[in-house]
């Protein structure tokens, strides 16, 4: 027999009042590694969408709503030139807090100590540190201080080792060199992370050739680390590929390039059949470009209706 406070909360999360389920529930901003536990027992990972715009952070929240599904809003420090954190973060979070479904808010791809903190100010539920280009004792010092810095503010930590390739905007050609699964070991053991990225073959951006990607290697690091594993260049990889990663251990999916694409692809073909007719059918236009492609991933990913567990 469930608490009567439990058997009620159910039963709320199941009918449709948003308000009152809101009230009781409290739901929507979480922590990165509650979607990520609950995806870990499962055979299901949670889309990370990175969002430039109030126009993609509605288009993904949309999606997530209507597939009831738990989802991460994230933003690379990369893109705070196009999209400043002070204007951008402060959405996120608010959209995040007034969703239906869980919301975790995460920096990504965090360079600066200072801005990774500024993110935290904001309310981010968690952030990366990507130390991934240093020598492995220097990432693991710098990511050390980021998770002592994060569980200040009760949020979550992402580390990377091993170099995912491409860059997170084009603007740097890095190689892949595929995670040493020791080295993931020592990582986690020494940083406390709660998340880690590793590089298996994937890259960031359009894919220029089909990539391999080393399950091999996936598998050794799963066996060896005890945290979800994250897997960055998300966009373009096949259906079973995706299968396959969530199967060995990912269960965090980030989705940056694709999006982009979407957004603007449906635009373009909203002017080519000349249904813009003013700026709010524009807007329109890339709200349901980042819904569309936020909707085929959560299918993919199978975290469809896993919003209210
Ligand atoms: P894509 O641009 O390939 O989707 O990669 C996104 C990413 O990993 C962001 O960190």
């Amino acid at each position: 027999m469930l608490p009567f406070a439990l058997s009620g909360a159910i039963l709320l999360a199941k009918t449709g009042d948003y308000f009152l389920r809101k009230a009781v529930l409290v739901l929507p901003l979480v922590n990165m590694g509650e979607l990520l536990n609950e995806a870990r027992k499962g055979d299901w990972a949670v889309g990370s969408f990175s969002v430039a715009n109030m126009e993609m952070v509605m288009g993904v929240l949309m999606a997530a709503e209507e597939k009831e599904s738990p989802v991460i809003l994230q933003i690379a420090e990369v893109r705070l030139k196009n999209s400043p954190l002070e204007l951008i973060g402060p959405l996120m979070v608010s959209a995040a807090e007034n969703a239906d479904i869980p919301v975790a808010v995460h920096f990504d791809h965090g360079i600066t100590p200072e801005v990774i903190e500024q993110a935290l100010d904001f309310g981010f539920s968690s952030v990366m540190i990507d130390g991934s280009q240093l020598p492995i004792d220097r990432n693991i010092a710098v990511t050390k201080e980021i998770v002592e810095t994060a569980r200040e503010y009760g949020a979550e930590v992402e580390g990377e080792i091993g170099s995912v390739g491409g860059s997170e905007d084009n603007t740097e050609d890095i190689a892949v060199r595929c995670t040493s699964p020791e080295q993931a070991l020592e990582f986690v053991a020494k940083t406390g992370v709660d998340a880690l990225a590793v590089a298996i073959g994937n890259a960031h951006g359009n894919y220029i050739k089909k990539p391999q990607l080393r399950f091999d290697i996936l598998e050794s690091i799963s066996s060896l680390v005890d945290v979800p594993l994250v897997l960055h260049g998300g966009t373009g990889l096949t259906d079973e590929d995706y299968k396959r990663c969530i199967e060995l251990g990912i269960k965090k999916i980030n989705i940056a390039t694709a999006t982009f694409n979407a957004v603007e692809s449906r635009v373009r073909q909203e002017y080519q059949a000349d249904r813009i007719n003013g700026y709010y059918d524009l807007q329109t236009a890339e709200v349901n470009g980042a819904c569309e492609n936020a909707l085929r991933h959560i299918e993919l990913f199978g975290s469809a209706g896993k919003a209210f567990l």
